[in-house]
């Protein structure tokens, strides 16, 4: 057998510091690419931890490659030759857009998740796309008519009780539908009862494995400009 990654590929090269409950790169990404949001529509992660899902939505919109940051077990086979490695890299970066003016906001109630968030940011090349904000989600302005908001929220799975969290989920809600009455809403969580909480049943749902936890992805259509398609 041979391993030509390393270190395992949900493994970007931009995340040094973990926090708590993290969520896996790459799953950050499904999340994104399951929303069906595009890098001209508003993003939202109004519980960003330290910041995974608006730093893989900026990488998705840059088309910035998801390895391009880390090194592959392979690298060191003398069987390949090295300019293999230089050139794959060269044409990657070559296709990155630089272009695209985003719309990213992160933001968390922590402080110091938003401390890490901006370091994983800026390690990831995409510290200039994403407007980092320590802010309880209840306090935030909407910044835009429509757009998408994508949480992983906290699961009550060791850190909260129900019932703080039944308090969390219908707080969301009623922000959500005040506060971004138009929007596209998408939430992943192992709480069996968050529809009921949140106070909407969603408009589709869809399972979904984070780490090992059986979650269900809540996904909440709302208007969009430019007519896309949900
Ligand atoms: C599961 S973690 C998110 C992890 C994140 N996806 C990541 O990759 O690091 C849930 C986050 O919700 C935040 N949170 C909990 N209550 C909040 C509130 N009222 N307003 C904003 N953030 C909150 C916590 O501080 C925590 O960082």
């Amino acid at each position: 057998m041979l391993d030509s990654s390393g270190e395992a590929l949900t493994k970007r090269g931009y995340r040094a510091i973990k926090r708590l409950a993290p969520i896996k790169e790459t799953l950050a990404a499904a999340l994104v690419y399951l929303s069906k949001w595009r890098a001209d529509e508003v993003l939202l992660d109004a519980m960003c931890g330290t910041g995974t899902i608006a730093i893989e939505a900026a990488m998705i919109a840059r088309n910035i490659a998801p390895g391009a940051n880390r090194n592959f077990a392979a690298e060191k086979w003398s069987v390949i030759d090295e300019k293999l490695w230089t050139d794959i890299r060269d044409e990657a970066f070559s296709n990155e857009d630089l272009s695209k003016d985003l719309k990213i906001y992160a933001s968390d109630i922590d402080e110091k998740s938003i401390e890490v968030a901006k370091e994983n940011a800026e390690k990831a090349g995409v510290e200039e796309d994403i407007i980092f904000e320590v802010k309880d989600f209840k306090d935030i302005e909407s910044p835009a008519k429509y757009g998408a908001v994508i949480v992983n929220p906290p699961y009550g799975e060791r850190l909260m009780n129900d019932e703080d969290i039944e308090e969390l989920y219908k707080d969301f809600g009623n922000f959500c539908r005040k506060k971004l009455a138009k929007w596209s809403y998408y939430i992943i969580t192992s709480y069996e009862d968050f529809e009921k909480a949140f106070g909407k049943v969603a408009t589709k749902n869809r399972k979904l494995y984070n780490g090992g936890i059986k979650c269900y992805y809540y996904q909440y259509f709302g208007d969009r400009k430019n007519g896309y398609r949900n």
